[in-house]
């Protein structure tokens, strides 16, 4: 099998997007440890319009040459059954931007997951379409490609497109299971794009669209989320960022867990966060990954999250319970909640001195990325960014993995 780096690396290019054949697929897991210097910047996909090799045969035909940015060393997986393509992409981005996609029309995707909030959202916890409130924060979107082990904080979606699935359907979009395929099909069906459709999934003339064929698009979109070029990524780390990094993987030992190019180990851990300082559980307390994999020494385990652009994404945890970044450090580097049942034996009390702390804090900056999302028409949504709004006693169950939000 040929890595999708070995045949890509040589078709680096700056500000634009080619084909290669045979690039970009068969792309194997990221080899999470390596760093590789001299790779171009991080760019967003323009759809392929007006190029005749989109037409017949459909773009599927064609591969998709990945531009990394520095710190990712390689491309993310992508599933064979939905290979990457300009067309493809540059339709992704569209519908990821479209509130046309939500049940009531007040949100796309793009609306908790922002640039200036570090591809989340900045609430303690999201609020979904109709204004329905979640019970969780909101994730980076960020390398959210990168994350192999399922996804959700408790791993409960295989894929991106499984999740996009979940997600609109769900409470964040609220369309609902039984309206998806009509939302699906009148989306498909809007001139602008219709054509879009068309070419990227080489449909027939008049051919339905389905919730498929949109979490196709939207999933391949969000494998171009690439973020790297940052200080870390490029060598340019002041002092005390760089006391923060030997710290990190040193006497602090966050690479445990926060381990590779995206600074996550993909799997779950129990750091206490669902247990309040006295150890009791908390009264709105999360089983994460305990849920999914119905097994109960996965309760209260949550995905270790990446650590890029982590500056911009507070509120912290799977809750949200932690505003501030320092006050999140602090709390790892003592070891977690200690009075948590069965939290991670990798979790200890480092001792870590403030002035350290700072430093750890300083290191976190410095994976803060260049790129943003290229927004597309008006993405402002009443209530969203705000203040905190807790989930109130109203607020629904976490739904089913199958009904997954
Ligand atoms: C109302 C806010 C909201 C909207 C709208 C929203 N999301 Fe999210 N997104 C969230 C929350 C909250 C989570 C985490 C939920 C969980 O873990 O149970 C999440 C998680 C994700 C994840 C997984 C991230 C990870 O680290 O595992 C992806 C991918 C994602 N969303 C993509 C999308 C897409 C695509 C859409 C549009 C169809 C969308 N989101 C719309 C709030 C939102
Ligand atoms: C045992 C594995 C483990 C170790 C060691 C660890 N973390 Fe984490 N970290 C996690 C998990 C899991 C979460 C998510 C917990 C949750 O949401 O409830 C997390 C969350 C975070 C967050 C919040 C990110 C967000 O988006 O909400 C930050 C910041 C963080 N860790 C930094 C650190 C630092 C700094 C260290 C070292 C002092 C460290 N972690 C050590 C597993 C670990």
């Amino acid at each position: 099998m040929i890595r999708a780096r070995a045949v890509c690396s040589s078709f680096v290019f700056v500000g634009t997007l080619a084909f290669v054949p045979g690039c970009g697929k068969d792309s194997t897991k990221a080899d999470s440890n390596k760093k590789t210097a001299d790779k171009g910047a991080v760019d967003k996909a323009p759809p392929d319009k007006g190029s005749a090799d989109d037409k017949a045969p459909p773009t599927e035909a064609r591969e998709w040459a990945w531009t990394l940015p520095k710190g990712l060393s390689e491309p993310p997986p992508v599933p064979a059954e939905n290979p990457m393509t300009a067309a493809k992409v540059g339709l992704g981005h569209q519908l990821f931007m479209d509130k046309r996609l939500s049940g009531d029309g007040s949100r796309s995707c793009y609306s908790c997951h922002q640039n200036e909030l570090g591809g989340a959202d900045g609430r303690t916890l999201a609020l979904g379409a109709g204004d329905k409130p979640l019970t969780r924060n909101t994730p980076t979107i960020w390398n959210v490609a990168y994350h192999q082990n399922g996804l959700y904080w408790d791993g409960r979606a295989p894929t991106l497109e499984k999740q996009m699935l979940g997600a609109w359907k769900g409470g964040n979009m609220g369309v609902g299971e039984d309206n998806l395929a009509a939302k699906a099909k009148e989306i498909g069906a809007l001139p602008e794009y219709a054509p879009e459709f068309a070419v990227a999934f080489g449909l027939e003339p008049g051919a339905e669209v389905t919730p498929e064929h949109v979490a196709m698009a939207v999933s391949a979109y969000e494998r171009t989320l690439l973020c790297g070029d940052t200080a870390f990524d490029k060598g340019e780390m002041d002092e005390a960022a760089q006391r923060g990094w030997d710290l990190f993987r040193g006497k602090a030992s966050c690479s445990t867990c926060h381990a590779g190019d995206n600074l996550s180990d993909g799997a779950f851990h129990n750091v206490g966060t669902s247990h309040d300082a006295s150890g009791a559980l908390l009264a709105d307390a999360d089983v994460g990954q305990g849920k999914p994999s119905g097994a109960e020494e996965n309760n209260y385990k949550f995905r270790t999250p990446t650590l890029r652009n982590v500056t911009k994404t507070a509120p912290y945890f799977h809750n949200g319970s932690v505003d501030d970044l320092t006050e999140v450090v602090r709390y790892m580097a003592a070891g977690g909640n200690a009075k948590a049942p069965g939290i991670d034996p990798n979790l200890r009390n480092t001792q870590l001195s403030e002035a350290e702390i700072a430093d750890v804090v300083a290191f976190l900056g410095a994976l803060e990325c260049p790129g943003s999302l290229e927004v597309i028409g008006d993405q402002s949504v009443g209530g969203i960014p705000e203040g905190p709004i807790e989930a109130g006693p109203e607020a629904e169950p976490e739904p089913s993995p199958e009904a997954a939000n």
